[in-house]
């Protein structure tokens, strides 16, 4: 079966260093219709970037959120993606690496855009436009702090796939078959005949072909289309999980790609007809055939990170990627074929995949396609955006799917944020009327009275706890990290309420500088939480705004800053929630 393959000269002006590149290569070139003999890859050494081998102080750490499709509005497990992402790029910077790179964007491609713009009654592009624009909305409107919004119908992401197109070619990992099979638009995903089945759709009372994993309807297609050699990778991948045991957390989401990596790999099918799908990247030279779209929309991390790369500059932007942010539903993708993709051209492979569990609703997993998801600019609205930011960290799964309710966002808001955090803050204030200055100053002239039990089993608490939550970050484990946070102002709750600064005047010098101390790292370490609320707290402190070492992670510490304090205007925190008043 020949598919036509020309390559038409001028395609790569934008980036002329790769078209000399292409010109090169292209005398080697033979057509695809020679290529049906199977090429096994090299078998020689490879480096690959890992979190072992990598020297990542000559570039930015990058970190990427998936990009999302535009068939409709975000809901809140999209968000959740976001702020995830965003708690590891704010962290960064807490460390001192304010280059850190985050990336969003969308996915615009495929048959599942295709259609929801038809149903729409609109142009695909008039469609994506419109759409796309709601999810920049949302990270604007959510306090994340991306760098790059990166869209899979720019042009310049359409000339990197092309390339990345062009390089699986000429490295002879690209061959023509006819391919028969279910495809779900819903998931843009083939499926083999063992993974679907028959199943009643409650809504309709209708039978219908789903995935089993998924639930979702399938179709049947048979079709020439383009297939990579994925099968050929087998063994390389089990190599690398094998050498990179943590590539893949939380570690549960490691040992499923290896057995299902272990129980074989069928070559992929990476195009379409054009006649089933025009909405995509033409296939270089061959303009019966359209781009698979997850082909396409994994090539967006290399994208901003600059590729084609200018020879010698591969890591300048970013690449690779120290983590990729994904969901549970797309960890075949990010885990199997995107490190193929990458093992076929020799390029870095990203260091790690953080994968997250999903939001329900009422344990059905929240989902566009379903329309049972939860609106998070409603969401915001309601509960304010650092709420949400911090109700989705600290209770969202990474390992396991939770469960979205109101009621608990509202339990949540009382018990840590007005109660544990707003309330001790007021407290220790109104005991301090409100200037801490003389509590600090006494600290810095170690003029605090002689210190109790209690106290000092406080202040080594507090000299342990910033290293365990940096310990979860570096784990790439944020709830964990929150949660620890948390702990501190549980414990400087219970010490304020042990110690009773109100009752004994002598002493509460040192305690009110302690519960201080706990308010100020705190606050510290829930700057990529809340980056709002936080910054709330530490201007209640009175924390020198313009020096940014005395907000950055080895402030967190015991004692590290002693010029805080000063008279401070009143003001509460975590106000009743609006609904509630
Ligand atoms: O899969 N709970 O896009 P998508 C938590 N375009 N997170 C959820 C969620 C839920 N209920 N629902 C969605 C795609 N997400 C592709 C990705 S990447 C190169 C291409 C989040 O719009 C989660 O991160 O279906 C999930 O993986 C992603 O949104 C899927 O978004
Ligand atoms: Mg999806």
């Amino acid at each position: 079966m020949a598919i036509p393959m020309l390559i038409s000269r001028g395609e790569f002006r934008a980036v002329p260093w790769a078209a000399q590149l292409l010109a090169a290569k292209r005398s080697s070139w033979r057509c695809v219709s020679c290529r049906h003999a199977r090429l096994v890859p090299s078998t020689r050494p490879r480096r690959f970037a890992t979190a072992a081998s990598a020297d990542g102080s000559k570039k930015p750490y990058y970190i990427t959120t998936p990009i999302f499709y535009v068939n409709a509005a975000p809901h809140v497990g999209h968000l959740y993606s976001m702020v995830i992402a965003d708690v590891l790029k704010r962290w960064q910077v807490l460390l001192g690496k304010s280059d850190a790179q985050l990336l969003t964007g969308t996915d615009e491609h495929g048959m599942k855009i295709q259609r929801a713009a038809q149903d729409a009654e609109m142009d695909t592009q008039a469609f994506c436009d419109m759409n796309c624009k709601t999810f920049e909305a949302l990270a604007k409107a959510t306090n994340i702090d991306y760098n790059h919004f990166i869209r899979t119908t720019d042009a310049a992401h359409k000339e990197a796939v092309q390339y990345f197109w062009e390089m699986l070619n000429h490295r002879g990992y690209i061959y023509t078959d006819k391919h028969e099979g279910w495809y779900s638009v819903s998931d843009e995903t083939f499926y083999p005949q063992s993974s679907v089945h028959m199943a009643l759709d409650p809504s309709t009372g209708r039978k219908r072909m789903v995935s089993m994993e998924t639930g979702k309807e399938v179709e049947w297609s048979s079709e020439t289309n383009y297939h990579f050699r994925l099968s050929a990778f087998k063994d390389r991948l089990l190599q690398f999980y094998k050498e990179n045991p943590t590539w893949v957390t939380p570690n549960r989401y490691m040992a499923d790609v290896v057995k299902s990596v272990s129980s074989g790999l069928q070559d992929l099918s990476i195009s379409r007809p054009v006649e089933r799908l025009t909405w995509g990247i033409q296939v270089p030279g061959d303009e019966t055939q359209t781009i698979y779209v997850w082909l396409d929309a994994l090539i967006n991390y290399l994208t901003k990170a600059g590729y084609p790369f200018p020879p010698g500059q591969e890591g300048r932007l970013g690449w690779p990627a120290d983590v990729h942010v994904v969901g549970k539903d797309i960890v075949r993708f990010h885990c199997v074929y995107w490190p193929a993709f990458l093992m076929a051209l020799d390029l870095p492979l990203p260091r790690n995949v953080l994968t997250h569990a999903h939001w329900t609703m009422n344990r059905e997993k929240m989902s566009k396609s379903t329309g049972n998801v939860v609106n998070p600019f409603f969401a915001i609205d309601r509960f304010g955006v650092d709420v949400m930011r911090f109700f989705l960290t600290y209770q969202g799964g990474l390992a396991d799917d939770a469960d979205y309710d109101n009621e608990y966002i509202i339990r949540d808001y009382k018990k840590m944020l007005q109660w544990g955090l707003g309330n001790l803050a007021h407290r220790i204030m109104g005991i301090a009327k409100w200037n801490l200055r003389p509590y600090v100053s006494a600290a810095a002239s170690d003029q605090l009275p002689p210190a109790t039990p209690l106290d000092l089993e406080h202040q080594s608490f507090l000299e342990t706890a910033p290293a365990k939550v940096a310990e979860h970050m570096e784990s790439l484990d944020p709830r964990a990290a929150l949660r620890e946070t948390i702990v501190i102002i549980e414990k400087a709750n219970k010490y304020f309420h042990a110690a009773e600064p109100w009752k004994n005047r002598d002493q509460n010098q040192r305690i009110v500088y302690n519960v201080c101390e706990s308010l100020r790292i705190s606050g510290i370490l829930l700057q990529p939480f809340m980056p709002s609320k936080s910054q709330e707290l530490l201007e209640l402190l009175r924390i020198n705004t313009a020096d940014a070492s005395k907000r950055n992670f080895s402030a967190a510490a015991f004692g590290a800053d002693l010029e805080y304090g000063g008279e401070s205007k009143k003001h509460v925190l975590f106000p009743p929630l609006a609904s509630e008043e």
